[in-house]
């Protein structure tokens, strides 16, 4: 057997050679002339050349092997429907779904938005838009109108799919508001709107934009849409993702990379072989659900499944009856679902016949020792924390288990990926630091397949955000600390920018302030990250207030600080509003006028700031000490 550091030596040393032979793994319709370009860096482009198609890859290969093995187990614990799909199923429903899209004139290059809840038919979406050529852009169900007009405005696609509603622990959100209101808030004017109707909201059908899926899925129900065989590089998708700035970014994918990245993830990091079952729980509107219910397991050949509800309803013990149920193999969440799962009784997780499953996945926040440490023992299986981004596409640290079986460390998800030349670096010199010390993680040019290629129709912004930022080098900055060990194994140790981590949801503390600033009362608005023991962060907001200062009475202050935080639920959605609004009077700054807001943050956990240097006023952190004070007591 190679060793770990033989293999991932070989992926930096000659990626050529390293990925050419991983590229074996996916169907080609023409082969690639070349592994790598990299003439332009800090872009790179993987398989020049090459013609392939991502729906190809995950379903129609499989038809001669595997026509009758199940590829998509849908559970719903809001709606009680339970559905299967063999692949030559699924490959039908994709058929019909592309047909229509087709029929509605979605062709190769445009972009489809897709605002959809948990149903099948969101995979069946994705995978027309890619059997067509065309761009999908899924944004997530929970975003709010405003969140998902910015979205249509940057993506400008021909076509929205949506469905009548989501679901989440028992509640109908009905998405005819939001879709209305986001279409006459974006300037870029969509033809089309194409509704799934689930019948849980069916008042609202005859919006004058809509098109009804079922008439025209039945209308297409035999027919056969042919791959459309891309180039490597051309898009597949754009998913947007909170960064410094107010504005979302596009994060643009490709085919072939991506296609071949995830095959061999599938093969070195989760180790899914084909017949394999794997439970995601993630949502398809973020990049795990992206990556690893739709797209990897499906190209490797597995059954993916896929669940909508919440981990404890109709009890906590609903995700181990479906590892039992379902024979899973794989399971792949957030640290957060098993902090919530932990204060569950116990004997539910027991109860559960468990031996099909092999290991446990965790990524998308830090995943503490407690947690790691009980799930561990709880389940007596391998629990593998794993670190990437929306950016990357696929884990940056893991433990390679398909390569070599190396230990886990409590606290660390593990060891570069493939491909990926890992770097801590001190933020001021861009000198790599040594073994223990803290510094910026860092990715050396090119990025490995399967990663970002672009900011979706700004390129420049690609190289200002990701590549610029680290001084005297040439490296992607992931905008996270952390810190090394001697066996290579890195532990990360939070963002060093202004985005925060919620229940595992990446969101930009600029977003919440603008939503806040929107409010007629507000003058000033910081946002900041708090640690918390189940969601591992959420936002705070501190508001200063236009004009008058709230009177004294704590009802009416505590009337307007729900007022505010409502305010973020209508304009990005309830996953952003701030667990807390506290309104202060002067908020600390440097004399250039930058807010301290890691300042803030230490003190709304109750630590003290320490030395500031360069502070405005000292008496705005005796302020806000106050004001968190009143908090307390209220
Ligand atoms: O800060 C890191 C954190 O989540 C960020 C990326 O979030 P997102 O783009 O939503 O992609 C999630 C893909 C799993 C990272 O910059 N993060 C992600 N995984 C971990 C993590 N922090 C600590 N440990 C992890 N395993």
């Amino acid at each position: 057997m190679t060793s770990y550091r033989d293999f991932h030596r070989r992926s930096i040393e000659n990626p050529e050679a390293f990925w050419g032979a991983e590229a074996q793994r996916i169907d080609w319709q023409t082969p690639f002339e070349l592994v790598l370009d990299r003439s332009n860096p800090p872009f790179a482009r993987w398989f020049i050349g090459g013609r392939t198609n991502l729906c190809h890859n995950a379903v129609d290969r499989h038809l001669a092997e595997r026509a009758q093995q199940n590829a998509l187990v849908y559970v719903s614990t809001e709606t009680g429907i339970e559905r299967r799909y063999t692949y030559a199923e699924l490959h039908a429903e994709i058929n019909r779904m592309a047909a229509v899209m087709r029929s509605l004139g979605v062709k190769r290059g445009d972009v489809v938005l897709l605002y959809l809840p948990m149903i099948p038919e969101a995979l069946f979406a994705m995978l027309a838009c890619a059997r067509l050529g065309a761009i999908h852009s899924v944004v997530f169900g929970g975003f709010a109108a405003p969140n998902l007009a910015t979205r249509i405005d940057d993506a400008k696609p021909v076509l929205i799919v949506t469905a009548d509603a989501g679901a989440r622990g028992g509640k109908v959100i009905d998405y005819a508001p939001l879709i209305d209101e986001a279409l006459a808030r974006a300037t870029h004017k969509t033809p089309r709107v194409l509704l799934i109707d689930r019948q849980l909201a069916p008042e609202r059908l005859n919006a004058r934009y809509l098109v009804a899926y079922e008439p025209l899925r039945e209308q297409f129900f035999n027919a056969h849409v042919p791959c459309e065989w891309l180039e490597s590089n051309e898009p597949s998708y754009v998913l947007y993702t909170s960064g410094t700035t107010g504005k979302p970014k596009g994060v643009q994918r490709d085919v072939g990379g991506y296609a071949v990245a995830l095959a061999a993830s599938m093969e070195h990091i989760f180790q899914g072989k084909p017949g394999d079952t794997m439970f995601t729980a993630s949502d398809v509107g973020w990049v795990v659900g992206h990556s690893y219910i739709v797209y990897a397991p499906l190209i490797a050949g597995l059954t993916t499944v896929m669940y909508e509800g919440t981990p404890i309803r109709p009890d906590g013990g609903i995700w181990w009856r479906l590892v039992e149920q379902h024979k899973i193999n794989l399971m792949f969440t957030a640290p957060t679902a098993l902090r919530v799962l932990k204060k569950q009784d116990p004997a539910l997780l027991k109860k559960a016949d468990l031996s099909s499953l092999r290991a446990l996945f965790l990524a998308g926040e830090p995943l503490d020792e407690p947690t790691a440490a009980w799930i561990a023992d709880a389940l007596g299986k391998p629990v593998i924390d794993n670190y990437w981004q929306t950016e990357t596409g696929w884990p940056m640290l893991a433990i390679p288990r398909g390569v070599e079986t190396l230990p886990t460390k409590l606290g660390s998800p593990g060891v570069p990926s493939a491909g990926f030349n890992l770097t801590l670096r001190n933020e001021l010199t861009g000198e790599a630091c040594a073994p223990g010390e803290k510094g910026v993680l860092t990715l050396g040019y090119p990025l490995p397949p399967g990663c970002m290629s672009t900011v979706w129709g700004d390129p420049s912004r690609f190289v200002s955000t990701y590549w610029s930022s680290i001084p005297n080098q040439q490296a992607y900055s992931t905008f996270d600390w952390g810190v090394q060990d001697e066996d290579g194994y890195v532990t990360i140790l939070g963002r060093t920018d202004d985005v925060i981590n919620v229940a595992g949801h990446r969101l930009g503390t600029r977003e919440i302030e603008e939503a806040l600033s929107s409010h007629a009362a507000v003058a000033e608005v910081a946002v900041v990250g708090v640690t918390d023991a189940v969601k591992g962060q959420v936002a705070m907001a501190f508001v200063v207030l236009r004009g008058a200062q709230p009177d004294a009475d704590p009802s009416e202050r505590a009337r307007l600080e729900a007022e505010l935080a409502t305010t973020v639920d209508r304009q990005l959605g309830s996953i952003a509003r701030p667990a807390r609004v506290v309104v202060v009077s002067m908020l600390p700054k440097t004399r250039s006028g930058k807010l301290l807001r890691r300042a803030i943050a230490a003190l709304a956990e109750g630590r003290e700031p320490g030395d500031l240097p360069t502070i405005e006023d000292p008496a705005a952190l005796q302020l806000v000490r106050e004001a968190l004070g009143e908090v307390g007591k209220a």
